[in-house]
C-alpha cells in the first residue's frame, strides 16, 4: 500500500489543470452498455474507479481500450449480464450498470454493495424504481436478480434525490416502452452531463438539471457512433481551491466550470478565499480564514463531497465554525485523524464543531474514505514538520496524479510505494 510523505507550511501558488469528473465518467462510462456502437469519451481521467468500471464493462463483453484521442469502448453484444461481488465491493459505482443492462438485456445480476465508510447507502430507491418499470427483482445470497422481458414507462418520485439511482433509472427508461416521469430528481452537473450523453447517442431526455426528468423510450438502438467530451471534475476544483485556503497560497484552477462552482465558491468565500473567474478557470488566493457555518444539500446546495475538506481548512480558522452533514450518516472517520493531527473538533449528531487552532502538527494518519483522505493531505499541506497518510488507494480512487498536481504548485509531497 502506497502512503503520502508530506512536508506542510508550504505556501502554494501557480496553474493546476482540473481534469474529467469521474462521478460523470463512472455512469457516461456504464451508458455505453446500451449501444452496440462503438463510443470515444475524452477527459476520462485515470483513477481507481473509471479502472474498476471499465474492467467491469470488459467482464460484460465490451472492449475498452486506451487510445492516443481517448477511451474507446465498444459493446457489440452483451456476454455477461452479471456485476460480481469482486468488482461490486470496491466500487459501489458498480451499480450503475443496472439500468443500461435491463433495458439492453432485459436481465441484470448485480451484487448487492453492503454499507460503506462514509454511510448505510442502500439501493433501495433504484430497485423500487425497477419495479415500477415492470422489472421483476428478487435478491438472494447477497445478489440482486432483476428481469424484464421490456420495461415500461412510469412516474417516478424519488423520496430522496439520488444521484446514482436518477442516473440508473434514466438509463433504463432509455429502453423502456413510454415514458418515464421522475420527479424529486437528482440536479447535479454529473446527472445533466449523462443526459447530454445520452442525447447524443439519439435518446429523447428533457429537465436534466431540475427535479423533473422525463425520458421517452426509443423501441430501437442507437444508431450512431459517438465522441463526447466529459465535463471537468467539480469536487477536484473545490479540493484544489481549499488547498489554495490551507497554505494560504494563490492557485489558478485552469479548465474547470465555475457554474458548478456556485456554492463550493460561496462557503469558501465566506471562510476567507478571494476567489476570481478568469479566462477558463478560476483563480483562488488564500487568506485569513474565518469561521462559518455550512450545511451539506444535494446540488445546489453545498456538496457533501466536499465536506471532510472544509473541515481540514476550518481547523485552522480564527473561531468556531459548525458544519452539518445531511445526505450521508456516517461520513466522520477523518474527524478523528485530524483530532491527531491538533484539530479541536467534536461532533454530535449531523453537527460537527470545529475550534479554529493556530497550527496544525503532523502525525502519522490513516485515509479511510476517498474525501476524508483528501482532507487529511489537505491538513498534511498546512501542518508543521511530516504527515504520512496511509491507505493512498483510496485518494487514488478519485484523485488523478493528486501528488503531481499539488508539487506543481510548490507542495512537498512524496508517495512512497508499498509502505504499510
Ligand atoms: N439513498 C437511499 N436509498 C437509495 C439511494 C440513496 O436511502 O436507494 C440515500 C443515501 O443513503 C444517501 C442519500 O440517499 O443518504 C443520497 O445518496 P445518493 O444515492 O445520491 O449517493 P450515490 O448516488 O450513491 C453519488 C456520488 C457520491 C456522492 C453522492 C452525493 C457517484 C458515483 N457517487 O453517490 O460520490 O457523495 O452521490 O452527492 O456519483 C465521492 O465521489 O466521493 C462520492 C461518494
Amino acid at each position: 500500500m502506497d502512503k503520502f510523505v508530506i512536508q506542510g507550511r508550504r505556501r502554494l501558488s501557480g496553474k493546476i489543470a482540473i481534469g474529467g469528473a469521474k462521478n460523470a465518467a463512472l455512469p457516461i462510462m456504464a451508458a455505453t452498455l446500451l449501444s452496440s456502437r462503438s463510443h470515444l469519451l475524452l477527459n476520462i481521467p485515470t483513477l481507481g474507479d473509471t479502472t474498476t468500471i471499465g474492467r467491469l464493462l470488459q467482464r460484460l463483453g465490451a472492449t475498452v481500450q486506451y487510445t492516443k484521442e481517448g477511451l474507446s469502448i465498444c459493446v457489440t453484444s452483451i456476454e455477461h449480464c452479471e456485476a460480481p461481488y469482486d468488482l461490486v465491493k470496491t466500487m459501489r459505482a458498480s451499480v450503475l450498470v443496472l439500468g443500461p443492462l435491463l433495458a439492453r438485456c432485459g436481465e441484470a445480476h448485480l451484487s448487492l454493495p453492503g454499507g460503506c465508510t462514509i454511510g448505510s447507502r442502500p439501493i433501495n430507491l433504484h430497485l423500487e424504481a425497477l419495479k415500477k418499470m415492470g422489472a421483476e427483482i428478487s435478491i438472494n445470497h447477497g445478489v440482486v436478480h432483476a428481469k424484464a422481458r421490456r420495461l415500461h414507462g412510469a412516474d417516478i418520485h424519488f423520496d430522496i434525490p439520488t444521484v446514482t439511482g436518477t442516473e440508473n433509472i434514466m438509463m433504463a427508461a432509455t429502453g423502456a416502452r413510454g415514458t418515464t416521469l421522475l420527479t424529486n430528481a437528482a440536479c447535479e452537473p454529473e446527472v445533466v452531463d449523462l443526459a447530454t450523453f445520452l442525447t447524443t447517442l439519439g435518446f429523447r431526455i428533457e429537465g436534466a438539471g431540475t427535479p423533473q426528468i422525463r425520458i421517452e423510450g426509443i423501441g430501437h438502438e442507437p444508431d450512431r457512433d459517438t465522441a463526447y467530451v466529459i465535463i471537468p471534475d467539480r469536487i477536484e476544483a473545490g479540493t484544489y481551491m481549499a488547498a489554495a485556503m490551507i497554505t494560504r497560497g494563490d492557485i489558478y484552477l485552469s479548465t474547470c466550470h465555475p457554474s458548478h462552482l456556485v456554492s463550493i465558491c460561496g462557503a469558501l468565500r465566506e471562510a476567507g478565499a478571494t476567489i476570481t473567474e478568469e479566462n477558463d478557470g478560476i483563480r483562488v488566493q488564500g487568506g485569513k480564514i474565518h469561521p462559518v457555518r455550512v450545511t451539506t444539500r444535494p446540488h445546489p446546495g453545498f456538496p457533501t463531497d466536499m465536506q471532510a475538506q472544509l473541515m481540514a481548512v476550518l481547523a485552522l480558522s480564527s473561531g468556531m465554525s459548525v458544519v452539518t452533514e445531511t445526505v450521508f450518516d456516517g461520513r466522520l472517520n477523518h474527524i478523528a485523524e485530524l483530532a491527531r493531527m491538533g484539530a479541536d473538533i467534536t461532533h454530535h449528531g449531523q453537527d460537527t464543531t470545529i475550534r479554529g487552532v493556530p497550527r496544525l502538527s503532523g502525525a502519522p494518519v490513516m485515509a479511510s474514505d476517498l474525501r476524508g483522505g483528501a482532507a487529511l493531505v489537505l491538513a498534511g499541506l498546512a501542518a508543521e514538520d511530516l504527515t504520512h497518510v496511509s491507505r493512498v488507494y483510496h485518494i487514488d480512487r478519485g484523485y488523478e496524479k493528486m501528488e503531481a498536481k499539488l508539487s506543481g504548485v510548490g507542495a512537498s509531497i512524496e508517495r512512497i510505494s508499498g509502505a504499510v
